[in-house]
């Protein structure tokens, strides 16, 4: 169950604002969405919950992959994405994907991206499940150039209207139709409606609904959730991808090590000091991450240790540091010096490959509604994401949903239509706990292994909090934890629904792919 809105309101109560193209979220995917648009001479307004310094882009270490280099094609890209989604990927919008890709990397070195050279070429490096090296990097701050070069762009001379502090708290569908959103301003404490000609989701990921993840306290999930319960299709919402390789150390924070750093030769070994890839896959510390992910679970079972290690110390040290200078940082703030030591690593919650059903121009199935990036599913990544595709995914979206606004919004004037919702009750519970406990189901319940009984229990969980659906929300926090738990709930009841194990969804009791299941799960309000 999931109600319509989250509190009650009176939108000609309300002070009210309009733009032509209203973005949500200040990652890659809406940074250069909203650069498009501008472009496009569109009026653009970006809101962002916090600062446009939070996203997931900002942390993506390893790189954008796109067949630029002479050895390497669309083609061959197109078959390593295809081969790694475990058959759910829609064909055509990986080649879209891989075909339109690298021209939008080139732009961004035409705007001036600094990707790391080899003499006076681009440097490239590998990553899971990738036939060539394709993924341009900036050390192993690749996402963090990538949002200064687009900021620059998208903040020049006022090119768009950007709002940080303003939290979505849900869309104004009427008559079929995304007119705008209700927000709620941090700043003031108060609400706004937005009416818009097009409205873009590009909310990132929701990796914080698990209890460990490599996602920035931003990744709630906002955007699935806003669009669900405004009645837009989502999709393939059973797939979660977990990243192999995460910092485990008692006292740090699950920090990202780079699927790069195996790229460049790091080993996987068992507590016991085995390498034990190769035992799992041909491709060995780079098989695709699910694979990786999962042989490094059963070694962990096997050898009754919290984690594995990633070891490079047989790497040339100054090398190391020099391509990695972020990891190598991080991990000696907590004493590991990564040329000589281990580093203690496990999977955490990376990725959403589900999300918001659009097309090929990231239409949703709410006209008016568009969404792109990893709140976005085209099935382009299909059961498991590539290594590095993900930025390239917020590129080319981006684009193509800006020449369909285009197009639409010269059909679509701005009607400021009246919504009211007042049935809410308040609430007086303390709800700060629940958020811990969500993240705890769905981690002990909906991580990399599931069973029966396990999603049974979290939706049991979830069943038990359906009395909030009655009551309004009070602040941002609740606002999160109540689009946390929608998203949760849509994991589970989808990972239950899948009797068969494919790309980031394993099923203890159904491990076997079947091919009766190749196809997609959606889900409406
Ligand atoms: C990484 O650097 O390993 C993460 C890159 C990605 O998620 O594609």
């Amino acid at each position: 169950m999931c109600g319509r809105y989250l509190v009650n309101f009176n939108s000609s109560e309300l002070p009210q604002q309009q733009t032509e193209v209203l973005v949500i979220g200040g990652g890659i995917a809406g940074l250069y969405t909203a650069w498009r648009a501008v472009q496009a001479g569109l009026k653009v307004t970006l809101l962002t919950k916090r600062t446009v310094l939070d996203t997931n882009t900002d942390r993506a270490q390893g790189g954008i992959a796109a067949a630029l280099s002479e050895t390497d094609s669309p083609e061959l890209h197109c078959q390593d994405t295809i081969l790694a989604g475990a058959g759910l990927c829609d064909a055509a919008a990986v080649k879209t994907l891989v075909h339109e890709g690298p021209a939008r990397v080139q732009e961004l070195i035409d705007m001036g991206a600094n990707f790391d050279y080899y003499g006076n070429q681009l440097a490239m490096t590998k990553e899971g499940a990738h036939s060539k090296r394709r993924i341009l990097y900036q050390g192993d701050t690749t996402g963090t150039e990538i949002m200064r070069t687009l900021m620059e762009r998208v903040t020049k001379q006022g090119a768009a209207t950007i709002l940080e502090q303003h939290f979505v708290v849900d869309l104004l569908v009427q008559d079929e139709l995304c007119r705008g959103v209700l927000v709620f301003d941090e700043g003031t404490g108060g609400y706004r409606i937005f009416w818009a000609q097009a409205v873009v989701l590009a909310t990132g990921g929701a990796g914080r609904i698990y209890n460990y993840t490599t996602n920035p306290e931003v990744a709630t999930g906002d955007g699935i959730a806003i669009a669900y319960r405004a009645g837009a299709e989502v999709m393939d919402m059973e797939f979660v991808q977990f990243h192999p390789t995460t910092l485990v150390l008692p006292e740090a924070p699950r920090f990202l090590i780079s699927e790069a750093v195996r790229g460049e030769g790091a080993l996987l070994r068992n507590s016991q000091g085995e390498q034990f890839m190769p035992s799992y896959h041909g491709m060995a510390e780079l098989a695709p991450r699910d694979i990786v992910a999962r042989a490094i679970l059963s070694e962990m079972a096997k050898t009754k240790q919290d984690f594995v290690y990633l070891d490079l110390t047989h790497l040339p040290g100054n090398k190391i540091k020099e391509r990695f200078p972020t990891i190598t940082k991080t991990c000696l703030k907590y004493g590991l010096d990564i040329t000589l030591d281990l580093i203690p690593v496990a999977p955490a919650a990376h990725y959403m490959m589900g999300g918001v059903k659009t097309n090929s121009n990231g239409e949703t199935t709410i006209p008016g509604l568009y969404a792109c990036g990893e709140n976005a599913c085209l099935a382009v990544h299909g059961a498991n994401r590539l290594a590095s595709n993900s930025l390239l995914d917020g590129l080319v979206y981006g684009k193509r949903i800006v020449a369909a606004t285009q197009q639409n919004i010269q059909q679509r004037a701005i009607t400021k239509s009246s919504f009211v919702n007042e049935n809410l009750l308040e609430s007086k519970d303390c709800l700060v706990a629940l958020r811990s406990e969500l993240k705890w189901i769905m981690g002990e319940n909906v991580g990399p292994l599931r069973t029966s009984q396990r999603l049974s229990q979290a939706l049991a969980f979830f069943d038990r909090q359906e009395w909030l659906e009655k009551h309004r929300v009070r602040n941002s926090q609740e606002m999160e934890l109540r689009n946390m738990l929608a998203v949760g709930r849509l994991i589970a009841e989808t990972a239950l629904m899948r009797t068969e194990s494919r790309g980031g969804h394993f099923r203890l009791d159904y491990p076997e792919t079947i091919s009766r299941w190749q196809k997609h799960i959606i889900l409406k309000r």
